[in-house]
């Protein structure tokens, strides 16, 4: 089923961690899910910064390090084409709950990065003035510490418990008030706030798609249309 991409004017995505299998990067839910060896929810919460930061590490070191040899796939690829393709009267805006940035490296611009991105390190002390770096390390074996203020330094990422920083929260929620077309590709729709933006969509009007290895569970009823199958097959057909 192709959709025609030139009906829309307002167009929003909304990605999650299946659209980068493809590229290598493991899903944290489904089949060889990083959930079925670590209870992400307890490893990968905020207090862990506290009272077992290398569990953070253990968990998103793990991440950057796929990162290392991964590639955007034709899913990230089709989404790049599809922003450049555009009209100049038609907005287009890519909500990812990823932080792998496989999204910029395909092409995309407009990105709203709702996690933060796993590239870069900082501070958990949020008084301390570290500017966040790029940071390829893992941290395998010791936690790092701040060289300001000597308290332990973290993935800039939002982790389990934490609010979704005020930027891409008030960015998402812009495109979503006047979007007439919204899909959601390889997420399972598990996690707020971004499980509820069809929702958002659905009250603006607009139509509403679902594209995912597997059905969401359970159904969300505001998506009204449903694909299943893989996003590097499906998206290049779709688009
Ligand atoms: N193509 C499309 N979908 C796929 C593919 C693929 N090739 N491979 C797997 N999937 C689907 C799975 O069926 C699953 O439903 O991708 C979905 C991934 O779901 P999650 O692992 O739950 O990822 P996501 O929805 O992004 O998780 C949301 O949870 O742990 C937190 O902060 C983390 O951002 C993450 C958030």
């Amino acid at each position: 089923m192709k959709i025609n991409i030139k009906n829309y004017k307002q167009i929003v995505v909304l990605t999650g961690a299946g659209i980068s299998a493809a590229s290598g990067i493991r899903t944290y839910r489904g089949e060889n899910g990083v959930w079925q060896e670590f209870d992400v929810g307890q490893h990968g919460r905020v207090d862990r910064l506290k009272d077992n930061p290398q569990q953070i590490w253990t968990l998103f070191g793990a991440l950057r390090a796929q990162l290392k040899s991964a590639m955007p796939n034709q899913a990230h690829l089709a989404l790049a084409a599809l922003e450049q393709n555009l009209r100049p009267d038609q907005q287009f805006t890519l909500i990812t709950q990823n932080v792998d940035g496989l999204h910029q490296r395909a092409g995309s611009v407009n990105v709203v990065e709702l996690h933060g991105n796993i590239r870069y390190t900082k501070c958990a002390n949020a008084a301390c003035d570290l500017a966040p770096f790029t940071d390829e390390n893992t941290y395998a074996d010791a936690v790092p510490r701040c060289s300001k203020c000597g308290d332990v330094l973290r993935p800039d990422i939002v982790l389990f418990g934490e609010m979704i920083p005020a930027l891409p929260g008030w960015q998402a929620k812009r495109a979503l008030r006047e979007c007439d077309l919204f899909m959601a590709i390889g997420t399972s729709g598990s996690v707020a706030p971004a499980s509820n933006f069809v929702r958002s969509a659905e009250y603006a009007g607009a139509r509403t798609i679902y594209i995912n290895l597997d059905p969401m569970e359970p159904r969300n009823p505001a998506f009204k249309e449903e694909y299943l199958g893989k996003a590097e097959e499906l998206l290049p057909a779709m688009l």
